[in-house]
């Protein structure tokens, strides 16, 4: 399998990066994950746009950023994933530099990962019947718009998941249930959609903001607000977003039933429309 490092295409068993690489040091880096569709790269501007934002917070040069849509074309092509799902992951680092905390000299030039490889598909009893998550307090920077490849409090939350017998875990911050280890989370309340704000304590989810956008059109409606961990048991509907999460509706929170544990009508609703965009 061909992967893109540093202006190469290289195969990827021989692809290296050097130790003093600040992603490997500092984590001092961003990331996108973008999802194919019959080989097409689905909202890869939208992931691209993110990059740039989360690359200019952090200072690095934004500049490549440009090329990666044409490099993830190629790597699809090379690596045959014109057919079937498929992933693109990009990776930015501020570079490779001896070890200091402050910024190495402005023409270290930044390292630059692309993969493209097949995706598999999460088991459809995930999306037909929900499924299960925990909650547990977020312990994380209040930067989480700048998609960082810092992620252990991401790690060590999802892997509490799995050890639940859980697919997510659920951040809880000032007393509100606001985003998962690795997606978004959506509440229905009233018939109506709720999530949390976006702030520095989520991510925008590309897939979030889609919902946001074209959940109207299909007749629900979208507040932002905070989703309080003492309501949950009141809420109609619970659904999780992202990328490889698509639109997965949860089953159960901490082991107490979403609603009557069943996916509801405005989760089913929002799968079917998902279908639709992403074969548009
Ligand atoms: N995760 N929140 C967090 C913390 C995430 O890591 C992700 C995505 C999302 C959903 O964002 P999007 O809709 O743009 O995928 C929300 C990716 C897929 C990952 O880490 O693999």
């Amino acid at each position: 399998m061909l992967v893109y490092l540093n202006g190469e295409y290289v195969d990827h068993a021989s692809a290296r990066v050097s130790v003093d690489d600040r992603g490997f040091l500092f984590a001092d880096g961003v990331y996108e994950v973008a999802r194919v569709y019959d080989g097409r790269i689905f909202q890869m501007q939208p992931h691209m746009e993110r990059m740039r934002h989360g690359l200019s917070e952090l200072k690095i040069n934004t500049a490549q950023v440009d090329d990666i849509p044409g490099i993830a074309e190629r790597l699809l092509d090379e690596n045959k994933l014109r057919a079937g799902d498929a992933t693109v992951y990009v990776q930015v680092t501020r570079g490779a530099a001896p070890r200091a905390h402050a910024f190495p000299p402005p023409e270290t030039p930044p390292t630059v990962y692309v993969i493209a490889k097949p995706f598999k598909q999460h088991p459809a009893t995930y999306f037909e019947d929900g499924v299960a998550a925990i909650t547990l307090a977020d312990t994380r920077w209040s930067r989480c718009d700048i998609k960082s490849i810092a992620l252990l409090p991401n790690v060590l939350a999802n892997q509490q998941a799995k050890e639940h017998g859980a697919f997510e875990a659920l951040f809880v911050r000032d007393g509100a249930v606001i985003e998962g280890s690795h997606s978004n989370l959506f509440s229905v309340i009233g018939g109506k959609l709720i999530t949390y704000n976006m702030c520095g304590y989520i991510l925008g989810g590309i897939t979030r903001q889609l919902i946001m956008e074209r959940a109207p059109a299909l007749g629900i409606s979208v507040s932002e607000a905070p989703i309080p961990l003492d309501k949950l048991a009141d809420v109609e509907e619970l659904f999780l977003s992202g990328t490889t999460t698509e639109v997965m509706p949860i089953s159960k929170v901490d082991n107490k039933l979403v609603g009557d544990g069943r996916p509801g009508p405005v989760t089913r609703k929002l799968q079917e429309a998902y279908k639709r965009w992403i074969s548009e």
